[in-house]
């Protein structure tokens, strides 16, 4: 990485003592991991004299930080970038520059292809190399279509300037924190490992100093974020290894910390440790999101998951054990390439023994450079559907029977914003459901205790029982 300037690029220091305002627009798509992204590319944004926009018409910078998981999400990006397109255009005859970025996972994925789709796209960046943004940017001032979709050997999060207080504050109290990324599973429907890379883990240190600021800055709670978070494996200083509940365990040491999540699991790196740490460690939310994708052995074989659907009971046992207040939340894939109306039904069976406090549930997609998008037994897009509004109202029901057996309980609340009524203050119970109350704005930000005493379709009520306590 060069750390130039070039001849034709003011420094922002020189462009703000000229009084030009320039903003920025960063919006992100797809999972945590890219919304973790996208608030270090505004970060980068702002160094470079970016403030943020409040809305996309009045950005000189646009940054779609993209999604490539499923079909439908990689072509909500092009009619987004079709839109900008024509607002660059407007722009441009006022007399405005408009850059436009394509970052993340599509990007990595179709690289220069973006760029023939889509020729008012300037830059082009995966997600290993945003740090480069910067350098990025002014070179898109000289020449058009500007991509690195490199893997580099530099350490991205080194280099990525930290959050400044005003921005960590302006986010909120629960933040996003990445501890690993990319992944070696190689899953046979998946496109994370092309699009993330191998899978690495940030060194503890790193991660403590980013959590301690973040805790300085009001955050109360942290979801430590990984593709595979749970196969998190670092040295300490002296050499010892650290694992995630290492970390966890670290983490609830901080200062200001009152909540950990971590996010997302794979059940082969479900480890005693871990389900040990949900028993010990009081910070840590009693909620675990394991994706199982399928209940029948037969298609996790095909899926390359490398679990039986026994072994994913036995997790579920034991992290009860642990912790009996613990719940579940799954992703479930339906319509894999050859899955038979029984195997599906084996699906239904699981979420019947498991039952699951809320879960994501998906019609397969086939992705370009997967092994499942070349196998045999395609299943109808009819069939996909049905099975997954069968699957989907299953779910809907367990998720509304934790609702309704959540009413009488205690639950320490994090609240996030005001209510939608004047006078209320929502947030977020362990167990991620949005919960409501009467209470002042000045609990926002705080972690309160708060008695549920209705359950609405999509939101909790509570009344505040302690006083708040920062
Ligand atoms: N690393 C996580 C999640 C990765 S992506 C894990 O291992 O579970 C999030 C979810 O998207 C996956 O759990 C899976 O349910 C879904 N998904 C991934 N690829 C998909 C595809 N090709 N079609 C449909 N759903 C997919
Ligand atoms: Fe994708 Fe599987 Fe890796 Fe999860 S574990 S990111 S589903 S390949
Ligand atoms: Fe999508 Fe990439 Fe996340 S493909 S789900 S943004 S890792």
């Amino acid at each position: 990485m060069t750390e130039s300037t070039t001849s034709d690029y003011a420094p922002p220091s020189a462009r703000i003592a000229r009084g030009e305002i320039r903003r920025a627009s960063v919006k992100s798509f797809g999972c945590q991991m890219n919304v973790y992204d996208s608030q270090r590319m505004a970060d980068l944004a702002a160094l470079e004299g970016y403030a943020e926009a409040a809305d996309v018409e009045n950005a000189d910078l646009i940054v779609l930080n993209t999604c490539h998981i499923r079909e439908k999400a990689s072509e909500k990006i092009y009619s987004e970038l079709g839109k900008l397109s024509e607002l660059k255009d407007e722009r441009r005859k006022a007399g405005r520059r408009t850059t436009l970025v394509v970052a993340g996972c599509l990007a990595q994925a179709e690289g220069a292809e973006i760029l023939r789709r889509q020729p008012a796209v300037d830059v082009v960046v995966g997600p290993q190399s945003y740090h480069r943004l910067p350098q990025l940017l002014r070179e898109a001032q000289v020449r058009s279509g500007v991509i690195d979709t490199d893997f580099p050997a530099e350490d991205k999060f080194s280099r990525l300037p930290p959050s400044s207080r005003e921005a960590i504050a302006r986010r909120g109290a629960a933040a996003f924190v990445t501890v690993q990324e990319g992944c070696d599973k190689f899953c046979s429907f998946c496109v994370v490992p092309y699009t993330r890379g191998a899978e690495a883990s940030r060194p503890v240190g790193a991660i403590l100093e980013e959590i301690g600021r973040l805790a300085g800055a009001g955050v109360r709670e942290v979801t430590l974020i990984g593709q595979n978070v749970n196969a998190y494996h670092e040295l300490d200083s002296s050499g010892r290894p650290i694992r995630l509940s290492d970390l966890i365990r670290a983490v609830a040491a901080v200062p200001g910390i009152r909540r950990i999540r971590y996010a997302t699991s794979h059940p082969n790196d479900m480890a005693d440790d871990l389900v040990a740490a949900h028993r010990d460690v009081e910070a840590l939310a009693p909620f675990l999101h394991l994706p199982v994708q399928s209940g029948s052995d037969r298609v996790l074989a095909s899926m390359n998951r490398r679990h039986r659907v026994a072994d994913y009971l036995d997790i579920v046992a034991r992290a009860r054990a642990a912790r009996p207040d613990i719940a579940l939340s799954s992703d479930f894939i339906v319509g894999y390439p050859g899955e038979s109306d029984p195997e599906f039904r084996a699906t239904l069976d699981l979420v019947a023994h498991v039952r699951f406090a809320s879960s994501y549930a998906f019609k397969y997609s086939p992705r370009p450079g997967t092994p499942a998008a070349e196998m045999e037994g395609q299943v109808a897009d009819a069939v996909k559907a049905s099975r997954l509004a069968e699957l989907q109202a299953m779910l809907e029901k367990q998720r509304q029977a934790f609702n309704r057996a959540s009413i009488g309980r205690r639950f320490d609340v994090l609240f996030e914003k005001p209510g939608r009524r004047e006078g209320q203050v929502i947030g977020r119970s362990p167990y991620m459901q949005a919960v409501f109350a009467e209470g002042h704005l000045s609990l926002v930000g705080a972690m309160v205790e708060v008695e549920i005493i209705a359950a609405g379709p999509n939101s909790l009520q509570g009344r505040i029982v302690s006083p708040a306590s920062q």
